[in-house]
């Protein structure tokens, strides 16, 4: 792996940065891939997102879940060496990925990414440790669309699953959050925030007049187990409750 174009690596992850992560949920680490690769998988997340089936396409976003398994370009960006390994050291533990997504942000979408927390919607047991990279494919300013934190929401794992189409959801489920403060992070192409599963998040809508374009490649500490509940990923795979997830759906990091 050639290093020495990125801002950041393992190497140079600062242990301020992995205490920052590991007390609020979320971390900004910049520049995890170079800005001319970001542009290049721009390109790939664009033409993967119009060519193959998406998942959903609605106001909020278009996904498409695990395109490293339909696409040759975006298999390269969720299993870029640089990201699995600044992953691995923030959440200090081995990890498995979990599936990756590409999420478009129309122009002008007018609707944002409600507050949710990720790991409701999994169907994981024993993974305290859920990380995604939301890898930046373009400059993401807060009017195109960037992420906002409640910073060591991680810490509530009780919650139940929260609506992200509906702005009251979460404060419905979690009043005390509402008085907690928002750290709303914009990024530079190749930026990435790097978030705990169960940190509370949102994304402000697309006021611009391109596509907000964001890779997201999820991991999951290494000892997850699946809990039997339906998922799109796991649904045509077999697997029984307490079964680990495991295997080639989904490759251990490192
Ligand atoms: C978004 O990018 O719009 C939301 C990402 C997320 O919920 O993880
Ligand atoms: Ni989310």
């Amino acid at each position: 792996m050639t290093t020495l174009s990125y801002t950041t690596t393992p190497d140079s992850l600062s242990q301020e940065k992995i205490a920052a992560y590991r007390q609020n949920g979320f971390v900004h680490v910049p520049g995890v891939i170079s800005r001319e690769e970001a542009f290049e998988f721009r390109e790939a997340a664009l033409a993967a997102a119009e060519r193959l089936q998406s998942l959903s396409a609605g106001p909020v976003f278009t996904q498409n879940a695990n395109v490293w398994r339909e696409d040759e370009a975006m298999r390269r960006l969720t299993l870029h060496p640089n990201v699995q390994a600044v992953a691995r050291k923030l959440a200090g533990v081995d990890l498995r990925l979990w599936h990756d997504q590409i999420l478009i942000k129309k122009p002008q979408n007018n609707a944002a990414t409600e507050f949710h927390q990720d790991q409701p919607y999994w169907p994981h047991a024993d993974g305290p440790n859920p990380i995604s990279a939301w890898i930046a494919l373009g400059d993401v300013t807060v009017e195109c669309g960037c992420m906002t934190f409640i910073p060591g929401s991680h810490q509530r794992t009780d919650l139940p699953m929260q609506n992200l189409g509906d702005a009251r959801s979460l404060f419905s489920i979690c009043p005390d959050l509402v008085w907690e403060p928002r750290v709303t992070v914009p990024l530079k192409a190749g930026d990435c925030t790097f978030h705990h599963g169960r940190c509370a998040h949102m994304a402000t809508p697309n006021m611009t007049d391109e596509p907000r374009v964001a890779h997201i490649v999820i991991f999951m500490d290494a000892t997850t187990r699946f809990t039997g509940v339906g998922h799109v990923v796991t649904d045509p795979l077999g697997l029984k409750a307490g079964d680990l997830l495991e295997g080639e759906m989904f490759p251990a990091v490192g």
